[in-house]
């Protein structure tokens, strides 16, 4: 997994600095609480419902079958009991392996600080790397920040056909160069 993603470090926007690093198994209890601190505003538009405790089954799930089903990044600040994650990305590989499903969360205390951005960056990064052709997100049409987000990175914005409520963003990661005018 490390050879897929550098650890590195990033000073935010507001000059906040946290570490980027590749997700680990053993980041499951701080990914738990990051989850509690999360708002439920904020846990609506990462899980387009209404969830009350996170589901613990599926996030072991996730973590241990990564590297080879996904890419995982967190970004972390010192605290103190060692860490807080304060941002993580994922790309999970479906049943298509050339393509992969992304899905970010940022604390509510980091928002707006350039914080989504630098890690669907680098988890966009990683995928090109591990050679992965489209990337995919289900977002809320009403989560403004996440689209313009996305618009940002160079998604295409379409809307879901099952639910107008729901906007696809898909981003190809590779394939030929776009024709130069
Ligand atoms: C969506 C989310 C990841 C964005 O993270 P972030 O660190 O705030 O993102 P950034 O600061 O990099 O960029 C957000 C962009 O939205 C803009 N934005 C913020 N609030 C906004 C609002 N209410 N309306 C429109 N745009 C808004 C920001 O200005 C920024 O755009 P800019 O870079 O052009 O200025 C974060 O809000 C989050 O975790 N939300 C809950 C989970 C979620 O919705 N996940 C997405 C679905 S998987």
């Amino acid at each position: 997994m490390d050879s897929i993603f550098a650890a590195t470090d990033v000073t935010l926007r507001d000059g906040r600095a946290v570490h980027l690093r590749a997700i680990r198994s053993t980041d499951e209890d701080e990914l738990l609480q990051a989850f509690e601190r999360l708002d439920a505003d904020a846990r609506y538009m990462r899980f387009m419902r209404v969830v009350r405790e996170p589901n613990v089954d599926r996030l072991r799930k996730v973590l241990a079958s990564f590297p080879e089903s996904g890419i995982g990044l967190v970004a972390t600040v010192p605290a103190a009991d060692g860490i807080d994650i304060v941002g993580s990305a994922l790309a999970v590989i479906g049943n298509d392996p050339a393509s992969c499903e992304f899905s970010v969360t940022v604390a509510g205390n980091y928002d707006g600080a350039g914080l989504g951005h630098a890690l669907m960056s680098a988890l966009i990064a990683a995928t090109k790397r591990r050679g992965l052709v489209e990337m995919e997100g289900f977002v809320l049409r009403v989560n403004a920040p996440m689209l313009r987000l996305a618009a940002r990175l160079g998604f295409t914005i379409l809307t879901d056909p099952e639910d107008a409520s729901v906007a696809i963003c898909r981003l190809k990661l590779a394939g030929p160069s776009p024709a130069r005018h």
